[in-house]
């Protein structure tokens, strides 16, 4: 819907990726573990009731989590089937944890998980000892066996990919020896700091651009306190909200500004937005600020690929941004897109099209002609937007809804409980 300025003081929920680490380490180490701003999206509760069927108790009491792990080696092998529904970080990161324990599982998901790629998983995996029966082209439903003890590996990342990272280095927590990652291009790194804060041992080189991440297995890991700080991905559909909406001036509350994770910042920034960084401090581990975020014309650019892996889930919400700039906008290096919750190239393409921006889909990118800060026409009468299960595109053309003059109707707002429950009365509270 076309809005008013976004004016007010808000708080985002925690971050999904550190909110699923903080569940499984603790699920891993002796003793509870405590975690306070917690993401309560339908993902993170998915990963919460696997860690229960494999042994941990895992329960809220007050604002707080309690999780009561097994150790390090000591999951149970569930008695059901996993169901992962949408969530990819869930499925990849247990695959890991299953393929060093001694168990049997199955992974279930929905329709849009089903479609995913697990053979990046599935091969390292493999190497480690853990055994596979895949859907048809190594997508879910899966049954995999782990096997204990697993063999230490040094794998080389084939693509940029948190998700393989910690699934390999969760598999070397039950693994004699030292398992090494070796990752070409840096990607969110909230696995190393917290596996290290839990007591793991686990070293990291740089060189020449690259990181080898080593990894002592057979570790005792110590319950923690976790304070989860708000999440920049969900904090980004406000910061292009305020840019893009005339009068907007809003502050964001403690959202996590991990530099692995924090390139929207950067390229909007690089765009002209107004972005403010008050109150920096540490949270959790975690560097953390305020963003305050006022109005301003965006000027469009060409988005540099190598800035991709720190602010992959955000090019949905960046692409409206260049839809409402000034001039071209020109994405590259984009491929991993395609294998989101959807394929986000051709979803963003296809629903910024319908709501009436200029762009054109490549195979590696968007490139988007903006309107100049001219409202986008938004779908009117028409069809609503196809959100293919995906959560961000459906936020992403809210947002566009906003800037736009007949208003943004969208097929299925319901995924979005995936990342980000409160999302629209959140969004409505600041528009108001
Ligand atoms: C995530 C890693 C990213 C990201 C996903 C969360 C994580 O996926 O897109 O939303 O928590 O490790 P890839 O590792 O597949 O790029």
């Amino acid at each position: 819907m076309p809005s008013g300025p976004l004016r007010a003081r808000i708080r985002v929920p925690g971050d999904k990726s550190i909110s699923h680490r903080a569940l499984m380490l603790g699920a891993l180490a002796v003793g509870e573990t405590r975690a306070t701003g917690l993401l309560e999206g339908e993902d993170v509760l998915a990963t919460a009731a696997a860690m229960r069927a494999m042994g941990a108790q895992v329960e809220k009491r007050g604002d707080t989590w309690h999780i009561d792990g097994v150790g390090v080696g000591g999951l149970l092998q569930p008695a059901q089937a996993l169901d992962m529904g949408n969530s990819g970080t869930s499925t990849r990161l247990l695959m890991g944890l299953v393929a060093s324990h001694g168990i049997t599982a199955a992974f279930t998901g929905d329709a849009s998980l089903s479609k995913r790629p697990m053979g990046r998983v599935i091969e390292p995996l493999s190497r480690m000892g853990a055994s596979f029966t895949s859907s048809p082209g190594g997508t879910l439903p899966l049954m995999m066996e782990g096997l204990c003890p697993a063999v230490p590996i040094e794998y080389r990342l084939p693509v940029a990919s948190a998700q393989v990272k910690s699934a390999v280095l969760l598999a070397g927590l039950n693994t004699p020896g030292i398992t090494t990652v070796i990752e070409p291009v840096p990607t969110r790194d909230h696995s190393e700091r917290m596996l290290r804060g839990f007591g793991a041992e686990l070293e990291i080189e740089e060189t020449g651009g690259e990181r080898a991440i080593r990894i002592r297995g057979e570790a005792d890991l110590r319950p923690q306190t976790i304070e989860v700080p708000g999440d920049p991905s969900s904090a980004a559909f406000f910061l292009v909200a305020a840019s893009v909406v005339e009068g907007s001036d809003l502050v964001i509350e403690n959202v996590g500004l991990n530099p692995t994770r924090a390139g929207l910042v950067l390229v909007l920034r690089q765009m002209g937005a107004s972005i403010e960084e008050l109150d920096a401090r540490e949270v959790g581990g975690e560097p953390v600020a305020d963003l305050r975020v006022r109005h301003a014309p965006l000027t469009g650019i060409d988005v540099d690929p190598a800035i991709a892996p720190s602010m992959i889930d955000e090019f949905p919400v960046l692409f409206v941004a260049a839809a409402l700039a000034q001039g071209t906008t020109r994405t590259s290096g984009l491929e991993e897109l395609r294998v989101k919750e959807s394929d986000r190239l051709a979803a963003m393409a296809a629903a910024l099209a319908a709501a009436g921006a200029r762009v054109e889909e490549t195979a590696d990118g968007l490139v988007i002609e903006g309107t100049g800060g001219a409202p986008l026409s938004g779908t009117g009468d028409g069809s609503p937007i196809v959100t293919h299960l995906d959560h961000r595109i459906a936020m992403a053309m809210a947002v566009a809804g906003l800037a736009s003059s007949g208003g943004v109707a969208i097929d299925d707002t319901r995924p979005i409980a995936t990342s980000f429950p409160d999302f629209e009365a959140l969004l409505e509270s600041a528009a108001r």
